[in-house]
């Protein structure tokens, strides 16, 4: 059980392993947060400050009372118009045009096992591995009634939250903001990281203090985006990956989201995670329900390691779904960077040959292959293979790929429409477009209106019948641009701003369609590489492209940013050609192997241009990944550097049992006359002894973990590190 209630009190309290979450609905009804921590087994108001705060003012219930204010109390779920100046969680229009939402506590339940949320991707449990409690609060001036969701894992020290809002009255009521999380800090001194950067330089870490006022890492590009990630980190300034208290919130939605942050006048936190409001406008209809996206909470009182092994293991095994989900992934090798769109059948063949000849599991034929495609000014839309590039049609080069014995798998961007295509030319209203006036182009291309359930079934339809039509094992499901132009001419005026959430619950509805109709088809997701790399997607693909910079200097940090929420397996990694396409940059084959490993590995050249030293190393590499495959997937990540500052970055994998280790990573630069560095291991067993399998010598854990173990001499840059581990018998 990790639910208690003290109905006497009005405490409720949810314990998991080692955190505990309380709030307190008190004599008003007012449900205020008292904690979310380490566990502490009591009721923690005695840590509520009561201030008589001028300008804060106070609800009429508490008559004279002027300590009484909801502009200071932490409370749960903190709503507009009730005298709480800070930032809100939710807000909403009545037909009268005010514009208050004063919720008061109503009720609750408890249930076995893990909510789900209807349309909408959540975590996922079996019914003796998590609980529900449902706190239902109702607007003291109108039907509406707001249940508070909280799911638990207690395990994994996972708590999942999110809002069902009902209109129970006679009226439609407006909502202009529905976020899915509020969390009241009332006590501490708090940092924030979050997770920014551009397309090809994804999720770069930064960490700042926090300002008095409001801050917030946001998104209104109708896609999570490169820019920011639907990801928050707060922690005391003392934090590190090992000590220090720190909580941390994963926002499961792939649209515009906003995660808010103020420091308030009585130095207190508030949080607010979800739906970006600038692009919401909801209409709640009489007897309708509005459920918003689910957050995943963790809170680690021994810091960010522990914190990122709670969210990479929910996500990996509570969140991602389908028969890949735990089972090994194919190495694949994708034509993208290889040909661009420069190929036909001849040039795939030659490429599958030389890389079935070296191991490789799967060829992945990119961008290119359909409709009338030889730059990206035309052909998306048309998903219908261009005979010209692929003579005898897919089923055919799918079966020649077979009979290499790899497998074959294909790119869709099936969100996108060209103007110059055959589906644009027949459906012009199709592309999301605001009829008075010219539509924003982005890589020449528009948006398909995924609120239209005509261009969902023909999304459907023509996917299926592609995958009908050859024997394909994987879709890499792009996504190239950003949206706007929002209008669709399936909503009334009034309700267009409905269209951005309509949006993502398409995408949703086709990829849960879709997903279940092709229950064998690896499915990985991608935008621009990582424009849409959050735990919405990956309940629908359990790997994404991680970024298209797959230069292997630049992707120690976009890696590292990512894993402090995302499971390795989730990474989609390639080894590319030098000097890098992105960067010029030349990286040896070693140093973008042991990269490209930290994640679901392949290759994204035309292996036939490796002089035959180098094919032979690739060879190995792909008998090493066969090998190291379920330690680097399965096993404790651990974050030994940061390459954002350290001169090298390190990583290690450890198995569950602590008694494989591989530890691996990039020492940038050599300089002369230097000092070999040193790393300290973590997670290992410290009585056992773990031989080296690279020189054969035997180490302590203890001195592994205390003292360290000298990282290899340099010679030259971007040198790669690979040590093995396992425990003697
Ligand atoms: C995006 C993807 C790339 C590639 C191209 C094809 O940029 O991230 O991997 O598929 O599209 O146009």
């Amino acid at each position: 059980m990790s639910i208690f209630i003290n109905e006497k009190t009005g405490l409720f309290q949810i314990v998991t392993e080692n955190t505990e979450y309380q709030m307190k609905a008190d004599k008003y009804g007012v449900l205020k947060h008292l904690w979310y921590g380490g566990k502490t087994g009591c009721d923690m108001e005695y840590l509520l400050n009561y201030p008589d705060v001028g300008f804060s003012g106070n609800i009429y219930d508490a008559g004279n009372d002027r300590t009484y204010s909801l502009d200071t109390l932490p409370l749960e779920y903190a709503c507009e118009g009730v005298g709480d100046y800070r930032i809100t969680a939710a807000a909403a229009v009545h037909s009268d045009g005010s514009c208050a939402l004063d919720l008061r506590y109503k009720g609750y339940r408890i249930s076995k096992g893990k909510y789900g949320i209807k349309g909408l991707p959540a975590v996922y449990a079996d019914e003796n591995e998590a609980e529900t409690l449902e706190i239902i609060l109702k607007d003291n001036c109108s039907d509406i009634e707001v249940t508070l969701k909280y799911g638990v894992l207690p395990k994994l020290d996972i708590i999942t939250r999110c809002i069902s809002i009902a209109n129970n009255g006679n009226e439609p009521v407006i909502f202009t903001k529905a976020a899915s999380l509020c969390l009241d800090i009332p006590q501490g001194s708090w940092e924030w990281i979050h997770f920014h950067g551009r397309h090809t330089l994804e999720r770069q870490i930064e960490r700042m203090p926090l300002n008095h006022g409001i801050q917030e890492s946001s998104s209104t590009r109708g896609t999570s985006s490169h820019q920011q990630n639907p990801t928050v980190l707060l922690c005391s300034p003392d934090c590190t990956e090992t000590a220090g208290s720190c909580i941390g919130a994963v926002l499961m939605y792939s649209g515009s989201f906003q995660t808010k942050l103020q420091l308030d006048q009585l130095e207190q936190v508030r949080l607010i995670v979800g739906i970006h409001p600038d692009l919401f406008r909801w209409e709640l209809k009489p007897s309708e329900v509005f459920d918003t996206p689910e957050v995943i909470l963790s809170y680690s009182g021994s810091g960010m390691e522990a914190l990122s092994h709670n969210f990479q293991k929910v996500i990996r095994e509570h969140v991602c779904r389908g028969k890949y989900k735990l089972s090994e992934r194919p190495v694949l090798i994708n034509n993208w960077e290889a040909t661009y769109f420069d190929f036909d059948e001849n040039k795939i063949l030659k490429i599958a040959e030389q890389a079935a000849d070296l191991g490789v599991d799967m060829l992945v034929l990119d961008d290119g292959w359909f409709g009338k495609r030889d730059d990206d000014c035309s052909g998306l839309g048309d998903w219908f293979v261009n005979e010209k590039k692929i003579g005898g049609g897919l089923g055919r080069l799918a079966e020649k790929i077979k009979g290499m014995g790899m497998k074959f798998g294909l790119w869709f961007e099936p969100e996108m429409v060209s103007e110059d295509s055959e589906l644009y030319r027949a459906h012009p209203e199709w592309a999301i477009q605001i009829p008075s006036k010219k539509p924003v182009r982005s890589r020449y291309q528009l948006v398909l209106d995924m609120t239209n359930p005509e261009v969902r079934e023909y999304i459907f339809e023509a996917i299926s019948n592609i995958l009908n039509s050859a024997d394909i094992s994987y879709v890499k499901w792009d996504m190239n641009r950003s949206i706007c132009d929002w209008h669709t001419p399936c909503l009334p005026a009034e309700n267009q701003g409905e269209m951005p959430h309509r949006y993502i619950l398409g995408l949703y509805e086709l990829l849960e369609r879709l997903t279940n109709a092709f229950p064998d088809v690896l499915f990985e997701g991608c935008s621009g590489g990582g424009g849409r790399f959050d735990a919405g997607m990956l309940y629908y693909c359990p790997q994404i492209w991680c970024s298209d910079d797959t230069d292997a200097f630049e992707r120690t940090k976009i890696q590292y940013g990512t894993s402090f929420f995302y499971p390795v397996s989730a990474v989609g990694a390639h080894i590319s050609a030098v000097p890098g396409h992105q960067t010029g940059r030349i990286t040896p084959i070693e140093t973008r192997a042991v990269t490209a490993m930290a994640g679901s590995f392949g290759y994204e050249l035309d292996l036939n241009t490796l002089s035959d030293g180098e094919k032979q190393k690739v060879k190995e590499q792909i008998v090493r990944f066969k090998q190291d495959g379920p330690l680097i997937h399965n096993g404790l990540y651990y974050r030994l550097s940061n390459p954002m500052t350290d001169k090298f970055a390190v990583w290690e994998f450890v198995s569950e049992n602590r008694t494989d280790v591989l530890v691996n990573g990039v020492i940038f630069r050599t300089e002369p006359n230097s000092r070999q560095y040193s790393i300290k291991l973590r997670g290992l067993l410290p009585e056992a002894d773990y031989r080296l399998a690279e020189n054969g010598k035997v180490y302590k854990g203890s001195a592994l973990m205390n003292g360290g173990i000298l990282l290899p001499k340099s010679w030259g840059d971007y040198v790669p590190v690979e040590m093995h581990f396992t425990v003697e018998v």
